[in-house]
């Protein structure tokens, strides 16, 4: 990424700087033949940390009686998403979480602090039991996440078994004793959190050999043969990826990569709402290192692991921008514009072209914390841009993905210039075909001419997730600002496709 402007113009007697990329024509070639690779749902997968409004107040609330309960409305939003996974219960609170404070009467469950995020005194109404509630009333599959950092051995193994072991022993007894007989049959389970940081400031190697301690713990429980995710690298933490697989590649099911996306410095980043072109260029150019960073992982995971029997995690990912003012700084509070759902598109098409490694992914987080999909306000509810995309890529999930290759032409900002678009599609099992584009560039649209290789397709249609400027949002006085509305901007000539792809958009199309 770095390509320079460089041709000038006479103009009207001034000499004005003219990028050459301006001229560069975006096109793609789609190999409606050569699919063979899934995209696994679980890219589409979401996250919820004890953290900020994210639980309390998100998806628990209490109603006019005083009683807890899971929100209706939350729940309904992420039914029509068809989230196919939830992770819980951090994050960072993870490593400091003991799950026998959420179980049992809950006016006998003690409470804690949480040093994590914000101070805040947490009560712990909301465990185990209410967290497979709310899976199971959504319709997704759990994550869970284990305590490596300040727990034991014993204390996962035994949550482990308390989850879901069919009866007969003491903690299944237990389990039936606080309402649920059945067991929960969980098989996503995290060994730890970030254990380079917040997860116990461990090297590569110490977690490599705690990691092979733990896992051995987990054991196959009634129908269920655990999935065991291993806390992986940050962004471009090539060490830890090459330690961990060489060290306990063969125990690993899932390497749980992260990678946030922000602006100016990590004590500064901006505004979810306020920034002007530089930043919103900056966004996308640091969003797009998702995709080198995927490269990087996967080569080194390859040489271990040839038959790709490992999936790559991008276990926690989206914008993190400033908190909100006047909002507890330890709640990352932000709102979300047309920029985060941009960002949330051009992630999910990288995803999307990595499915043979990539399969699982957790956008951070679900509700009021980071790049959500939903905001809550009191009893109100408001869906934001990043939720439309994740409505409109839903598409995408089990169908099996078509390879492209990609002209991306440039999008130039000041000296510097980036891909101008990001592009996936796929096949569904009914043979529909669906292309999901994104537009980087603000102020500039693009024609995209699109060849279809082994796609007999005879009609067209899309939608479209736009606004008229960078900083478009939606507020609980304005919830539709950002929706997704009909695109009838692509167009069928033979066996091309033309697109024309409006600035700063996401669109959804749909083959026939
Ligand atoms: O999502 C917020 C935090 O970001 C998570 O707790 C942690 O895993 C990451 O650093």
């Amino acid at each position: 990424m770095g390509a320079r402007c460089g041709v000038w113009l006479l103009l009207t007697a001034l000499l004005i700087p003219v990028c050459v990329t301006a001229q560069v024509p975006v096109r793609i070639v789609i190999h409606g033949d050569q699919g063979e690779t899934t995209i696994n749902r679980h890219i589409y997968g979401h996250f919820s940390e004890h953290l900020g409004r994210m639980i309390y107040d998100g998806v628990w609330v209490r109603n006019e009686e005083g009683e807890w309960q899971l929100r209706d409305d939350v729940i309904e939003a992420l039914r029509q998403l068809q989230i196919p996974n939830l992770r819980w219960p951090g994050g960072c609170f993870a490593d400091y979480y003991f799950w026998r404070d959420g179980i049992g009467p809950r006016d006998q469950r003690p409470s804690m602090v949480n040093t994590v995020w914000g101070g805040v005194t947490e009560d712990n109404s909301f465990g185990t039991h209410e967290f497979m509630e709310l899976v199971q009333r959504i319709g997704t599959e759990p994550i869970v996440v284990g305590n490596v950092g300040s727990g034991t051995v014993r204390d996962m193994a035994d949550w482990w078994e308390y989850l879901n072991h069919p009866g007969g022993s003491s903690l299944a007894d237990l389990r039936a004793a606080n309402g649920h007989p059945d067991p929960y049959d969980v098989r996503f389970f995290g060994v730890g959190n970030e254990n380079w940081g917040c997860g116990g400031n461990m090297t590569a190697s110490e977690y490599a050999r705690e990691y092979r301690r733990y896992q051995t713990f987990l054991r196959p429980m009634g129908d269920v043969r655990p999935f065991r995710i291993a806390s992986g690298p940050n962004a471009a933490m090539f060490e830890w990826t090459e330690t961990l697989m060489g060290d306990a590649g063969r125990f690993i099911d899932g390497l749980d990569l992260h990678y946030y996306t922000y602006t100016g410095t990590w004590q500064n980043k901006g505004r979810a709402t306020e920034f002007n072109e530089a930043e919103w260029f900056e966004a996308m150019q640091r969003a797009l290192r998702i995709d080198e960073i995927i490269r990087g992982h996967s080569e080194i995971m390859d040489r271990f692991d040839p038959r790709k029997r490992v999936w790559l995690i991008v276990g926690e990912w989206g914008m993190w921008h400033d908190v909100e003012p006047g909002t507890n700084p330890g709640f990352l509070y932000q709102q979300n514009a047309l920029r985060d759902a941009v960002v949330a598109g051009l992630h999910l098409n990288v995803f999307n072209n990595h499915a043979d490694r990539v399969r699982m992914a957790n956008l951070a987080q679900t509700v009021n914390v980071l790049q959500s999909v939903i905001l809550t306000q009191g009893d109100q509810m408001i869906l934001t841009p990043t939720y439309h995309v994740f409505h409109m890529y839903k598409v995408h999930m089990d169908a099996t993905l078509l390879p492209l290759e990609l002209d991306a032409g440039l999008y130039s900002h000041g000296d510097e210039a980036i891909p101008a678009i990001t592009a996936s599609a796929s096949r569904n099992q009914q043979g529909t075909v669906h292309i999901t584009l994104t537009n980087l560039d603000p102020t500039r649209p693009r024609t995209v001419q699109s060849q279809l290789r082994g796609i007999n397709a005879r009609s067209v249609s899309g939608r479209i997730l736009t606004a008229e400027t960078m900083t478009a949002h939606n507020t609980f006085e304005q919830p539709n600002n950002v929706a997704p509305t009909d695109f009838g901007g692509a167009r069928l000539s033979g066996s091309d496709l033309i697109v024309e792809l409006p600035p700063k958009s996401v669109v959804v199309l749909e083959l026939r």
